[in-house]
């Protein structure tokens, strides 16, 4: 697709993989709407990017406030053509005998429901121009997801729609694609490996697939799944070869259920946590 003159509107655009994707979006000419919960930061980023670009506040856990943003886009904008539903949460690293239910909800609301209700919101719009649209989900999709339980849950639940959605919207000129990204340096990683539990699970994966890339990895790798209006967007590399593999992958579930550093993690989490 060329990109040049097209319109974007990106979830969660305020920081991380969606800002990093924004900009270089906009740098190819693309006209970027940045709809974040922070609409001050939302507002500041596109600020800083000049012409083409728009800050907007919408929680996505609230169709009417995505429906209000979507709105305000189309109405200064006049279209959209390419949508990232990207906004998303950190999982409190607790499990799922001793951790908060509230806590594990709220991820499935934002990273599961969140993406949903953006779908809800932009769909109509994306058919009128047969865009394209990008799911953000993550290898926790695909592996093992112990003590992020409702991130992954979540996770492969958004997969499986944006799937699906790749099926039914066949026909109607719109493409979907589904981005699975390994550990990135943003916010959302940072904030979680500080919490207990995290060293110990860390330490019993290969160290390429335990340390956090720049963001700029995930950024021109979504730019580039964009431009072919890709099924599969994958960052870091080595990520694409999980996705074929990933039958196999669930044996390694028994390898974790016998490895002592994943127990030493479940037990961190689980002594800093009450029942
Ligand atoms: P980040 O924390 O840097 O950025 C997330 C953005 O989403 C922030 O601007 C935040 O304000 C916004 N947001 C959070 N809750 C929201 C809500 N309720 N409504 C609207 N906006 C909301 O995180 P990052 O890493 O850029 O994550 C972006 C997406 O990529 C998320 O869906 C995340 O799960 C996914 N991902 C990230 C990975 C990583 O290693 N960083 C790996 C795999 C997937």
């Amino acid at each position: 697709m060329e990109l040049q003159g097209k319109i974007a509107l990106i979830t969660g655009g305020a920081r991380g993989i969606g800002l990093d994707t924004a900009r270089r979006l906009h740098n190819e000419g693309v006209t970027v709407v940045l709809v974040d919960v922070d609409e001050t930061l939302a507002k500041a980023e596109a600020a800083r990017m000049g012409d083409r670009a728009l800050g907007l506040g919408a929680d996505v856990t609230d169709q009417a406030q995505l429906d209000a943003a979507v709105a305000e886009a189309v109405r200064i904008f006049g279209r959209l053509d390419i949508v990232m539903a990207n906004a998303g949460i950190a999982p409190p690293i607790e499990t799922v005998r001793t951790g908060s239910r509230d806590a594990f909800d709220r991820v499935l609301d934002v990273n599961l429901h969140g993406v949903i209700r953006t779908v809800r919101a932009v769909l109509p719009e994306l058919e009128k121009t047969r865009g394209y649209l990008l799911i953000v989900s993550s290898l926790y999709a695909v592996v093992n997801g112990a003590i992020s339980t409702p991130y992954a849950t979540a996770k492969a639940g958004v997969e499986m729609f944006g799937r699906s959605l790749r099926v039914e919207l066949a026909g109607t000129g719109v493409d979907v694609g589904v981005a699975y990204y390994g550990f990135i340096d943003t916010r959302l990683v940072q904030d979680a490996l500080v919490k207990p539990g995290i060293d110990e699970m860390r330490s019993s994966f290969p160290k390429f697939i335990a340390t956090p890339v720049p963001v700029g990895k995930a950024g021109k790798a979504t730019v580039e799944g964009i431009r072919r209006r890709a099924a599969r967007v994958t960052a870091p590399g080595w990520v694409r070869a999980t996705l074929p593999l990933r039958g196999l992958l669930h044996y390694l579930d028994g390898r974790m259920v016998r490895d002592d550093k994943v127990r030493a993690a479940i037990t961190a989490c689980e002594s800093s946590t009450t029942r």
